[in-house]
């Protein structure tokens, strides 16, 4: 079956078996089944910290928030966060997972990522998006990207990447345990730049576990925060 945007990524999340099946695959601290991806759950948290302490901010867009695993990040730093998602089922689990990691200032919206009308420009100092783009095709992903350039000077934003070992491994997978080739939304790294270039500049660029996950993490200042729009906010290494 072929992808459907529709299908596998707005509604897929949108009921609560997915959801808990979801938490357990990334959050769950016991089971050897879901131990790589516990592993990159780690790994992606370490990423989106280092990322994070590199850009001054006070509040921050978690979208999509899933099922909190950004939590313990944002509650060790003292952030205030709104944690949005389209799926609401994903977002009562980040509910507790945040209450969990003691995060007290944080507001939880249903919000679709093409269209964040009811942020105003500049609402947030950073805009987190983790694991979402490898499941968008690239013009829906260039709405989203000018959204988040609108509502936050500082983005961190994960792309799935293919390269050759990539596709490699997946055809393996496939082979061995069944399930999809389907390639997703993945592009190469050049593709991401060019497609983040006209909102953004691209400050710093890491893989999160290149042998596990197709994943790639992007810090990025928005152009529109260049021309002043965002008023006061600080260069990237500057005390939050
Ligand atoms: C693979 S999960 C990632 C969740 C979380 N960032 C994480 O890393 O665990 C993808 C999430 O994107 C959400 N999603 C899908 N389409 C969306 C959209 N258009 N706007 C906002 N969230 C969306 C899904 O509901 C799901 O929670």
């Amino acid at each position: 079956m072929n992808f459907d945007y529709e299908r596998d990524t707005r509604g897929f999340y949108q009921n609560d078996d997915t959801a808990r099946r979801y938490h357990h695959m990334f959050m769950s601290p016991k089971g050897w089944r879901n131990l790589p991806s516990r592993l990159v759950a780690r790994r992606e948290r370490r990423a989106i910290e280092t990322l994070l302490d590199q850009v001054p901010h006070r509040t921050a867009l978690d979208l999509p928030a899933g099922t909190g695993k950004l939590a313990g990040i944002f509650a060790a730093r003292g952030t205030r966060v709104v944690a949005s998602d389209i799926s609401a089922s994903m977002l009562k689990l980040a509910e507790a997972e945040y209450a969990r990691a003691g995060c007290i200032d944080v507001r939880f919206q249903v919000e679709d990522a093409t269209d964040l009308a009811r942020f105003r420009e500049g609402s947030f100092d950073v805009a987190v998006c983790l694991r979402l783009m490898h499941r968008v095709p690239s013009g829906l992903r260039r709405r989203m990207l000018r959204e988040f350039a609108r509502i936050a000077p500082y983005t961190i934003v994960s792309y799935g990447i293919e390269t050759g070992f990539h596709k490699k491994r997946r055809e393996l997978r496939a082979a061995v345990f069944g399930g999809g080739r389907d390639p997703l939304c993945f592009c190469s790294v050049e593709q991401a730049r060019v497609e983040l270039s006209p909102d953004f500049e691209v400050l710093r660029q890491t893989w999160i576990a290149p042998a596990l996950s197709q994943e790639m993490v992007f810090l990025l200042r928005s152009r529109r925060g260049r021309a002043g729009a965002f008023g006061a906010a600080g260069e990237p290494g500057s005390t939050p």
